[in-house]
């Protein structure tokens, strides 16, 4: 096959390899082969599945070397233990769940795109099931956590600085921001459904006397007052231009003079076709829930600069793969170069 119509057909069979992954998470199938391996009748019978459609799949997770096969029984690969059961340290079991979840939404791209209407509801974005909160939020914190220590080396904090972190999530953010900074304290600033997640993982974190978490409208609510930072992180692509806006007014008025705004998140470059994964990023927000529209780097700092922010300093982490936009607020609340804290 030339190299073309191997790539055609890759992508067009991606969906099929990708739904392997979603069935065995959803199903709890790597958390049951994690205690033993098992043959396929045993997994169909303790995960309530039928025997023959079980078998299928299972040898498909072989194929895919998420199972091994050892005569008739089946196993978790030492990937599958490693990154698809949810107690381990390095879990992505959640997210791909998520993954799982987003996967029938993105199966109506055709219909988002001729109405230009999403295909989930405001309500299923405002978190209205349990599970998907916490597969949302906590699966999101299994992605961050990687880059997460890498975007606070970027945030340099005065002794005793206070931080808002709007949009927190489960707080991956502001743990890294407390364990960079000892003397720091962060206010996270998140729907009422996330606050007891957020909470909890800040718990295991050992931080909750230093990250409060609030219940709030990052649409609507101030940010606080002569707060050290704002932290912006993943945050604007998912809103409108106008609440983009009204989100960064909202971080100037919060900060105090010299505070600075810190923007986290996946950019496009200049051509909007770059890297794939914004471009994808862009299209899900859009597909989910009609959401804004991802920025350039430029975008972004002329966003910062008209509501009286210094030119930001550009970072990127995570080998480019998250940027890092840094700007500063005025000593008189006016910009002004940086001049470091
Ligand atoms: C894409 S996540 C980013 C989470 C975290 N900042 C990070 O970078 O990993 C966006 C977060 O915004 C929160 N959120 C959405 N709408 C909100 C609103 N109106 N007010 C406060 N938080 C909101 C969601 O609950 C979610 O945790």
């Amino acid at each position: 096959m030339d190299f073309g119509a191997a790539h055609v057909t890759q992508m067009a069979l991606g969906a099929w390899q990708a739904q392997v992954l979603y069935t065995l998470t959803e199903l709890g199938i790597f958390e049951l082969l994690a205690e033993k391996p098992l043959p396929a009748q045993e997994v169909a019978r303790r995960s309530g599945t039928h025997p023959l459609a079980a078998e299928g799949l299972l040898n498909a997770g072989v194929a895919l070397k998420l199972l091994a096969k050892d005569g008739e029984e089946y196993a978790d690969t030492d990937l599958a233990l490693r990154l698809l059961c949810e107690e381990s340290p390095e879990s992505l079991a959640r997210w791909v769940r998520v993954m799982g979840r987003w996967s029938r939404p993105w199966n109506d791209l055709a219909e988002v795109v001729r109405t230009g209407q999403p295909a989930e509801g405001r309500e299923a974005r405002l978190w209205q099931d349990p599970r998907y909160v916490a597969d949302f939020v906590l699966g999101m914190h299994e992605y961050a956590r990687r880059i997460a220590d890498e975007v606070a080396e970027h945030v340099d904090l005065p002794a005793g600085a206070r931080v808002t972190d709007v949009g927190g999530g489960a707080g991956t953010y502001a743990i890294a921001l407390c364990r960079r900074h000892p003397d720091v304290t962060v206010r996270i600033l998140e729907l009422a459904s996330v606050v007891p997640l957020a909470e909890s993982t800040v718990a295991e974190a050992g931080l909750a006397d230093r990250i409060a978490v609030a219940p709030g409208d990052y649409l609507a609510d101030p940010f606080g007052a002569g707060v050290s930072a704002v932290l912006l992180s993943n945050v604007l692509h998912q809103e409108s231009r106008e609440a983009g806006e009204s989100i960064v007014a909202r971080a100037h008025r919060a900060l105090r003079a010299g505070g600075k705004v810190v923007v986290n998140g996946y950019f496009l470059d200049e051509t909007r076709t770059r890297p794939s994964f914004t471009t994808l990023h862009n299209l899900s927000a859009f597909t989910l829930w009609g959401g804004g529209r991802s920025y350039t780097v430029g975008e972004a700092a002329r966003l910062l600069q008209d509501a009286g922010f210094t030119e930001p300093v550009v970072h990127q982490v995570a080998q480019g793969a998250s940027t890092v936009l840094v700007a500063q607020k005025g000593a008189d609340g006016q910009p002004s170069a940086d001049r470091g804290e």
